[in-house]
């Protein structure tokens, strides 16, 4: 291990959602779902979570203690929107407050328009399978920046459309609970074209108000896929994978164009509806194929036998994030922004390395000439984990559920030494990483 610098400029954040972290309310599809029995690996729910509704001061107080020059949140669009149409200029306001108080201490703000969760009134009306969604996407999306884009530059849209879809309507471990591969695909094709309406609605708006340019993008959830032996039908099943997973949205949403199996031709229009390419990584997934169940088409997801893998059983496999970054950034010549990385780690025990290893990557990317420009840490405090509940700890805040008492872990204070000297030191090392190592 060597000690490493990042750029002054480079972005050096922590990012949350909505849903995960501010608890009291009741309008979104995630609140109704994790309520139910059974939804939750440890059995809880959303309802409090971490409590941040009320506590915003407080928790950037925390994000001034980590040193973090930025930070990416979502906007709720139950509480902006609770009733079709109709806007709540209350939830607005305490958004913009929240924003011009990071601002004000010096944090960059990067804004989520969807993470996971619907208004109820909008998962009630099918949600991202009802083609009404392209419209009211791009409304809202229009209604949230015309109130803080004089704040925000840097906006996502959509967050991992590929997870939200899996999960919700293929495996329906998720709301709406749906198992049916066409309706992913359906799905995708709105998710995609309420992406480019919203792209178009904020940039249009951006220079009739003669506001600083934004920038615009999803953030893609990239998996490495690996086949597990030499079988030529584990690479298909790869490739399989990546389209599904990844292009299909990754090119759908830059582009406009879309790819079989979702569609073909560019029938929300063509262009470049990306100003950046926003990167969630998290894992890679070994590929098996076992003859024996040859119906299985999409055959079987390992781990590598051996390898390191976190709390939940995901593979820690760093060099992902510069393999998966350097090929998008080829085939999209955008900027990239690591809109999450991060790991769950209970009891702390391995998440300053993982920390070190993936960052050491984005030195690599920089290295290699990909202009990343910056890496958000998933995530800020522990928080709610969709179906695990609130047992998945990922963040540098430890929380307790109890008190709502926080406290900055010590791969945190790890994290605070790189944004405070923008890389790794010599002394940060000694004092942080050879303990680890001995
Ligand atoms: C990606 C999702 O955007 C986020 O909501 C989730 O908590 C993390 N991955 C960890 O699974």
């Amino acid at each position: 291990m060597t000690p490493f610098d990042l750029p002054n400029n480079f972005i050096l954040g922590t990012a949350t959602a909505s849903v995960q972290i501010e608890g009291s309310d009741t309008n979104n599809s995630w609140y109704r779902w994790s309520r139910q029995p059974g939804r939750t690996a440890d059995g809880t729910d959303c309802t409090i979570a971490d409590d941040h509704w009320n506590r915003v001061d407080e928790d950037i107080d925390l994000m001034t203690q980590l040193h973090v020059n930025g930070y990416r949140m979502s906007i709720e669009w139950s509480r902006i929107e609770p009733e079709p149409g109709h806007f709540d200029s209350g939830a607005m306001a305490h958004y913009r407050d929240e924003i011009e108080k990071l601002i004000a201490a010096g944090i960059h703000p990067m804004v989520t328009l969807h993470h996971f969760s619907n208004p109820l009134w909008l998962e009630d009306a099918g949600a991202w399978l009802n083609p009404a969604v392209i419209r009211q996407f791009a409304r809202y999306a229009a209604h949230v920046y015309t109130h803080l884009g004089d704040l925000v530059t840097d906006w996502i849209t959509i967050n991992e459309p590929s997870v939200y879809l899996t999960f919700g309507h293929v495996w329906g471990d998720w709301p709406p609970g749906d198992q049916n591969i066409l309706n992913y695909f359906k799905g995708a094709r709105h998710m995609i074209g309420a992406h480019i309406a919203a792209y178009g609605n904020i940039h249009e708006l951006a220079s009739g108000q003669g506001r600083p340019t934004p920038r615009v993008a999803a953030a893609h959830h990239l998996r490495v896929f690996e086949p597990a032996g030499g079988k030529i039908v584990e690479r298909w099943i790869c490739r399989a994978f990546e389209r599904l997973f990844h292009n299909v949205f990754a090119e759908g949403m830059a582009t406009g164009r879309l790819l079989w199996p979702i569609g073909c031709g560019t029938p929300f229009g063509q262009g470049d509806f990306q100003d950046y390419v926003g990167i969630n990584y998290y894992t890679r997934d070994m590929i098996v194929f076992n003859p024996g169940k040859p119906l299985q088409l999409f055959g079987d997801t390992l781990v590598k036998p051996g390898a390191p893998v976190n709390d939940l059983g995901w593979e820690i496999y760093p060099e992902g994030l510069f393999e998966l970054s350097q090929r998008f950034y080829r085939r999209f010549k955008k900027p990239v922004v690591i809109t999450e990385n991060g790991t769950p780690d209970r009891s702390d025990a391995f998440r300053t390395r993982y920390i070190y290893d993936h960052l050491y990557q984005v030195r690599k990317l920089l290295d290699a000439g990909v202009d990343v420009r910056g890496y958000y840490h998933w995530s800020l405090m522990d928080n709610f984990e969709w179906a695990e509940g609130l047992g998945a700890r990922f963040g540098l805040i430890e929380v307790d559920y109890t008190t709502q008492a926080r406290r900055i872990r010590r791969s945190g204070e790890f994290y605070a030494e790189i944004c405070r000297n923008h890389g790794v030191t010599e002394a940060i090392m000694e004092e942080h990483l050879n303990p680890i190592v001995a």
